[in-house]
């Protein structure tokens, strides 16, 4: 994919500041840390667009990225941190649980996993929501240059079990440090934004 232009829009925390152009949206949700806004940045080709921190519980909002007038990106704030408290979880949570119930132009949802680690309860239970919402799902193993290319297999197959992972939902190998994975997810996209 060709990036002619990528912005970053608003950091929203209300339904009523998201963008109302019903461009198509592609949400990313994972654990804190994992890599959601370094994944953002390496599909745009943009070094530090979406801001990204080796400090976990850098993104408190959803973060909409608007994409060759085509698609946006939207950020959400990672769960499963500890320190950040408890009021606040539970604002992050009903945020992101309004968004996915309500919001008409989502087109797909990235679950992003550390593919290095088994997937944690907090992530079998996102990934179990989205499927009883029936919103259409790409399970995203990042980090993959972190383990060798030997065991990539491996790790992939231990994380779609762990899920409980639907066959017919995308997984795609990705790292955002080499680019592995880049065009395939691009081509996720493409086919969900298209339907
Ligand atoms: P929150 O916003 O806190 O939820 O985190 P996030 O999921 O957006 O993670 P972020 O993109 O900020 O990345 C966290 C750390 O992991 C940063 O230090 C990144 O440089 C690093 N990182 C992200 N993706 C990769 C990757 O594919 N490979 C490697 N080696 N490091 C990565
Ligand atoms: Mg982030």
């Amino acid at each position: 994919m060709k990036i002619t232009q990528a912005n970053f829009v608003i950091s929203a925390v209300k339904p009523e500041q998201y963008p109302e152009d019903a461009l198509p949206e592609i949400a990313l949700a994972g654990r804190s840390n994992v890599g959601k806004s370094s994944l953002i940045n390496r599909m745009i080709m943009r070094k530090n667009l979406a801001r990204t921190s080796s400090q976990p519980g850098k993104t408190q909002q959803l973060n909409y990225y608007r994409v060759n007038d085509m698609v946006y990106f939207v950020d959400f704030p990672g769960y499963g941190y500890a320190k950040v408290s408890k009021k606040q979880r539970e604002q992050f949570g009903q945020m992101i649980e309004t968004y996915l119930r309500t919001r008409e132009p989502l087109k797909l949802q990235l679950l992003v996993i550390d593919s290095r680690h088994e997937p944690t309860g907090d992530d079998v239970l996102m990934y179990g929501w989205l499927k009883h919402y029936g919103i259409p799902t790409c399970i995203v193993c990042t980090k993959a240059d972190k383990i060798p290319r030997s065991k990539w297999d491996k790790h992939v197959k231990a994380i779609k079990q762990k899920l409980e992972a639907d066959p017919a939902d995308p997984v795609v190998l990705f790292s955002s440090e080499t680019g592995m994975g880049r065009d395939q997810l691009w081509d996720v996209i493409m086919n969900a934004i298209s339907h």
